[in-house]
């Protein structure tokens, strides 16, 4: 089967994948209503297309933080991407580069962060914050050494979310070798053989690498526990001693009320992602596109970024005229990397950009820049007045 949308690397990296790291990729917190609602948030909004304007020069180029790339979307951080794939995140870093689009390197990851930034040197690096302010500074110290330039620090965890497809499906980490698990490994030897057991062979255990200025726990140990050690008492103090130790770009992610993005950017950070953690965090949480246009007004000079939920070049367009500045996508470049390596990472950007440029098309519009509120209308106000007017 062809790979025509980011929809169709799931089927395929959910035959290959042992059952609990699919459930760990596709999952989301308790009842999934987040993550759901993520998805419906778009189908309240509606294109109303420009017709006869020349569109044979469109152009999906787009400026973030001072660069530009080629598509207005980027790949999101996502947690032990080398699980999903052989050497995961240096495979999407690398096919990011390739396409001129950002990555996101996740702080829950298996690779140390100094070797993708060294085959990207554009990419992001977004960080769960240790408790501990000594630790938070050696943490930042590292990551600055290795040369990232943009710092993401991720806000919706401060406690640890509930999780239960992951208990369901025998998912853990550090998971603790058993029948079960062993049983998923035989009965999906390319992933035991082309990820796992490569893995081991060609760099050891896996282990927790980023979370700290030191390494952490391996991903299999019959006795080690994970360090979920507090997080809970982090506030704003904490992000504004990091925006004044920290140089480069600072962006927060996980903002969902426009009084938080306020006060961010009132701190000095660089850009704010309104997400809600792809539902994995707080189930219940509002769908970013339905908060989207009051973060975008309370943070006027800086960029307002969204994830979770977007699948389709229509969602993204929907976010940019509601006054996104960007998007980022996580899951499905998780499954094309698991499905078909660094190629399925490429295909599902270029599948995405092409369908970003063709709607561009159908929408009447030959810039990102050009992408206006006007451009839709709400369905749950059916009001031809509300659309903006030339
Ligand atoms: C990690 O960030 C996760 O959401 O699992």
């Amino acid at each position: 089967m062809p790979f025509l949308c980011l929809d169709d690397f799931e089927p395929a990296a959910r035959r290959f994948l042992p059952q609990p790291m699919y459930s760990y990729i596709a999952g989301a917190a308790e009842t999934g209503h987040s993550a759901r609602a993520n998805r419906t948030a778009f189908d309240r909004y509606a294109f109303v297309p420009r017709v006869l304007v020349d569109v044979s020069h469109r152009s999906s180029e787009t400026t973030l933080l001072g660069r530009r790339y080629a598509a207005p979307f980027g790949i999101a951080p996502m947690g032990l991407a080398a699980l999903a794939a052989y050497r995961g995140d240096i495979l999407l870093a690398r096919a990011a580069a390739a396409e001129n689009i950002p990555m996101v390197m996740s702080g829950s990851s298996l690779i140390p962060l100094e070797d993708v930034v060294r085959l990207n040197p554009d990419a992001w690096f977004q960080a769960y914050l240790p408790g501990d302010q000594r630790d938070i500074d050696a943490l930042l110290g590292r990551v600055q050494a290795a040369g990232y330039r943009t710092l993401v620090v991720t806000l919706d965890t401060p406690v640890a979310a509930n999780r239960e497809n992951d208990v369901r499906a025998g998912f853990s980490i550090p998971a603790r070798p058993n029948l079960r698990l062993a049983w998923q490994g035989i009965r999906h030897p390319r992933w035991l053989f082309g990820t796992f057991l490569r893995t081991l062979v060609k760099h050891g255990m896996p282990h927790l690498e980023n979370a700290y200025a030191k390494r952490g726990i391996p991903i299999l140990s019959p006795h080690v526990e994970r360090d979920l050690s507090g997080r809970s008492h982090l506030n704003w103090r904490h992000l504004d001693s990091i925006r004044r130790r920290w140089p480069g770009h600072l962006v927060v992610k996980g903002v969902l009320d426009a009084r938080d993005g306020q006060r961010a950017a009132a701190l000095g950070v660089d850009g704010v992602i309104v997400s809600n953690h792809g539902g994995r965090q707080l189930d219940g949480a509002a769908a970013p596109m339905h908060v989207l246009p009051q973060v975008v007004e309370a943070c006027r000079d800086i960029p307002v970024m969204l994830d979770s939920g977007v699948r389709r070049g229509s969602d993204v367009l929907k976010a940019l005229c509601l006054g996104a500045r960007f998007v980022f996508v996580g899951r499905p470049f998780s499954f094309a990397a698991a499905a078909a390596g660094e190629s399925g990472v490429l295909k599902a950007s270029s599948l995405l950009k092409a369908e970003v440029l063709r709607n561009m098309g159908l929408l009447g519009v030959n810039a990102i820049g050009e992408l206006e509120a006007g451009h839709l209308i709400d369905n749950h106000l059916i009001n031809p007045t509300q659309r903006a007017r030339p």
